[in-house]
């Protein structure tokens, strides 16, 4: 079939390069967004007196019949179209003759493609905060199941100091719950409309760019023309949002694959979550958590790629910049799987209490307390700290641990020892003191838990 835009070439392209060129194939993902701003559209047309206000009816009445059949499944897809915008417009014009070909006045497809991509986007934002929210909730029910479960708190992988396991899932809840702020960042600054920015510079008809801006539910219009259709800086603001967001997941997956693992032990993933070895029988791998890590690397690729692309473009619409769906439809796909398995993955988690205490008291963790211990005495840090190193050294060589090493050996070591010392080196102890806020006390966790469940409160009922 001849092109749409065929008139200054004859539009007969050759096959391999149409295929080339056509984007029919990611784009048609967008068909009710290009629907519904095709809908907008008219009835601005038809209240401005561009076209009749029985044109705009019925203009609109065929975009719903587009819009129904497509749901239904009784219209399909041409892929011999080159995008979404042609394929509609030629659906229009088969059904409602000459008038369909008057939809496309004081529009084009540069502004309607970016359009499109903001009110589809806008929606998948939506969506992913959503299956954000999930994740915290699954994180805060953990941390009210765990109460004062005691694990060891790393630094360099090495134990460092005992933490409550819910102080470290909370940890992880403050950053989604920034994460969703990123997020509602992104989507407040793309909620501005560009159609009625044309091709470029704008439109000689009498168009009123507020009422669609209004009627398609956007905070106002981008108040440049050339802006409006060259910029795809609210793909790029949605995937580093998104690739932030893997971040954090790709790191607490990594922990949970630890954690899971037969040396460490203090977790047991539902069944639900693991799968099997073909040919090693005891296996239960954290494929789930491992597939979530490494597909952080695809959704940072995704950014880099849309990057790149943008790199250089000079004003306005370039081709080039059809590469940007893909991409960006690839990062919200990806996130969205991820956090679709890992919510549920996460709620259903068995934590091992025991194996988690067992794992703090074998450390030296509550090496920190004995110094403090010292201090407490009047002696200086530094030299509690020097003093309370060469008892672990003393310790690690006697095969010993601080716990239940003699009173005499610590008093050969500072007579400020007495008995007081072992409460205060019990774990219990230990977390209990980090009163500082944001610390690892149960009053302080439980002080943490309250003010996450209250934003996810806020969050989910905007
Ligand atoms: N399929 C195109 C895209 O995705 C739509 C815009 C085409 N505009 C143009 N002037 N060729 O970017």
């Amino acid at each position: 079939m001849a092109k749409m835009w065929a008139g200054r070439t004859a539009g007969a392209v050759d096959p391999v390069a149409d295929d080339f060129n056509s984007s029919i194939r990611f784009d048609c993902r967008m068909y009710q967004q290009d629907i519904t701003g095709s809908m907008a559209h008219a009835a601005m047309l038809g209240a401005q007196g561009i076209l009749t206000a029985r044109e705009a009816e019925q203009l609109i009445d065929g975009l719903q019949g587009i819009l129904e059949d497509l749901n239904s499944g009784s219209l399909a897809f041409d892929m011999g179209c080159e995008d979404i915008h042609m394929f509609i417009e030629q659906v229009l014009t088969q059904r409602l003759g000459d008038l369909g070909k008057k939809l496309h006045t004081a529009r084009s497809r540069n502004d309607q493609v970016a359009l499109d991509l903001r009110l589809y986007l806008r929606e998948q934002i939506d969506q992913i905060r959503d299956l954000v929210c999930q994740v915290i909730r699954a994180l805060a029910d953990q941390t009210e199941g765990a109460g004062d479960a005691i694990m060891p708190g790393y630094t360099h992988l090495q134990r460092a100091q005992p933490v409550l396991l819910g102080h470290h899932l909370m940890a992880y809840a403050m950053m989604l719950l920034r994460d969703l702020e990123r997020l509602s960042d992104c989507r407040r600054r793309m909620n501005r409309s560009p159609i009625g920015a044309c091709a470029l510079a704008g439109t000689t008809y009498n168009t009123d760019r507020r009422y669609e801006a209004q009627r398609l539910g956007f905070d106002g219009i981008c108040r440049n023309s050339m802006d409006a259709v060259s910029d795809r800086d609210f793909c790029l603001e949605l995937m580093s949002g998104l690739s932030i967001l893997m971040m954090h997941l790709s790191r607490f997956s990594e922990e949970l694959i630890l954690w899971s693992s037969w040396e460490f032990q203090f977790v047991e993933l539902s069944d639900a979550y693991t799968t099997g070895s073909s040919i090693m029988p005891q296996k239960k791998n954290p494929d789930m958590a491992e597939l979530v890590r490494g597909k952080t690397g695809r959704v940072y690729g995704d950014l880099m790629a849309l990057l790149t692309t943008l790199k250089g473009l000079p004003l306005a619409y370039n081709k080039d910049m059809q590469e940007d769906k893909e991409a960006v439809f690839d990062a919200v796909d990806t996130v969205k799987m991820c956090l679709q398995v890992f919510a549920p993955m996460v709620a259903t988690m068995k934590v091992k209490p025991e194996n988690m205490k067992k794992a703090a008291q074998g450390g030296f963790i509550n090496a920190t307390d004995l110094a403090d211990y010292l201090v407490k005495k009047g002696l200086p840090f530094r030299s509690a700290y020097k003093i309370s190193g060469q008892i672990v050294a003393h310790c690690i060589a006697q095969g010993q641990v601080l716990e239940t090493l003699p009173l005499e050996v610590y008093r050969s070591y500072s007579d400020l020892f007495d008995e007081a010392l072992y409460q205060d080196i019990d774990l219990t102890a230990c977390v209990r003191k980090r009163v500082s806020e944001g610390g690892t006390s149960p009053a302080s966790v439980e002080a943490q838990l309250a003010w996450v469940r209250q934003r996810l409160e806020k969050e989910e009922n905007p």
